[in-house]
């Protein structure tokens, strides 16, 4: 018997009807619970060969509490090594390197110091900021938001330095990523599940929260939808997750990303919607027995991205040097 498990917070309407439909299919010798987290001791096994992970980002112990089962050989979704590791600059930086367009984007050192550090911590950080500089590059209007955040806490538009200079004193300890604004003729939300599942949303973030994913007039360009799909592909690829989202904003007919750091994304039927969710509660339900049955008991059934498993398997420069103009 393989054991699907899912471990999730206050979201009320995606884990149980993942959990239903994996069970509603009746398929010999695969079950699926909300995960049982007992007393956690160290290197003992769980009784999951897949476990979903919809909350350690919010919950520490959980994360560890993943870590161990994926040492002992659960398929934990998505890797909580690979998430602990990864923020949005980075996102943005792979991106650059395996050739999906992303706006033009800098970290900005926090605006307060990090607890328990002086002025003499930060003496390889070059002062004054060159502020000219990144205004060349970024532009105004331009968005800030942290590099290791999401739903959108803390995303600011900013119109000109002394707006940006502002608002950064808001920002306390947080390291901000300043980007250029793409202004958008669309703007897409992909859902993305291992096995190559990718489903494109039409969303309008300019809308009120319950109308974003209620787009008038949806595009039909087939290349555009195509091109869409295969960087979404891509992304998830490269940084290996089995379960996100990618959003994307087209610019003259070019989809840029935006934000793809989500492993944890909404699946809430009352925002996405009946028919989006019924996809992602599918699709997340298929991928989840195929990872069952391909289950090693006691390997390593993780998934990492392509650019770690460059790291292992050629030398690691390769990858910038290739992509280099
Ligand atoms: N560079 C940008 N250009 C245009 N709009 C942006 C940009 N960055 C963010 N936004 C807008 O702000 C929203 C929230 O930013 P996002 O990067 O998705 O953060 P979060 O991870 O908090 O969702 C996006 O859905 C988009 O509407
Ligand atoms: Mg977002």
């Amino acid at each position: 018997m393989k054991k699907i498990g899912i471990l999730f917070g206050m979201e009320n309407t995606f884990p149980q009807a993942f959990v239903d439909r994996i069970n509603s299919k009746n398929i010999k010798g695969i079950v699926a619970e909300a995960v049982q987290v007992d007393v956690v001791q160290q290197a003992d096994p769980t009784e999951y060969a897949v476990i979903v992970d919809r909350i350690s980002q919010d919950v520490p112990f959980y994360r560890a509490y993943l870590k161990n089962a994926a040492l002992m050989g659960t398929a934990v979704v998505n890797n909580p090594f690979w998430w602990s590791a990864d923020e949005k600059f980075f996102n943005n930086c792979l991106s650059k390197t395996i050739g999906v367009p992303v706006p033009n984007t800098v970290i900005l050192p926090s605006y307060n110091r990090p607890d328990d550090t002086t002025e003499q911590s930060f003496r390889n950080l070059k002062f004054p900021t060159d502020w000219d500089r990144i205004f060349n590059y970024i532009k105004f209007p331009a968005y800030m938001k942290p590099h290791a955040g999401g739903g959108w806490k803390s995303v600011y538009k900013v119109t000109s330095p002394e707006d940006l200079w502002k608002k950064h004193a808001e920002t306390d300890q947080l390291v901000m990523l300043l980007q250029e604004e793409i202004v958008f003729d669309h703007y897409f939300r992909c859902y993305y599940l291992a096995g190559d599942r990718v489903h494109i949303m039409p969303y309008e973030p300019r809308n009120p929260h319950h109308l974003r994913y209620v787009v008038d007039n949806p595009t039909k360009d087939k290349a555009l939808l195509a091109k869409v799909e295969d960087y979404t592909k891509k992304l998830c690829h490269g940084l290996g997750y089995d379960f996100n989202t990618v959003e994307f904003a087209v610019r003259d007919g070019i989809p840029i990303a935006i934000d793809f750091c989500n492993p944890a994304p909404d699946a809430d039927v009352n925002s996405v919607g009946e028919q989006n969710f019924d996809w992602i509660v599918e699709n997340a339900a298929q991928m989840a027995i195929e990872k069952a049955q391909n289950h090693k008991p006691g390997e390593m059934n993780l998934t990492w991205g392509k650019f770690i498993s460059n790291i292992f398997t050629q030398d690691a420069g390769t990858v910038a040097k290739k992509t280099k103009k």
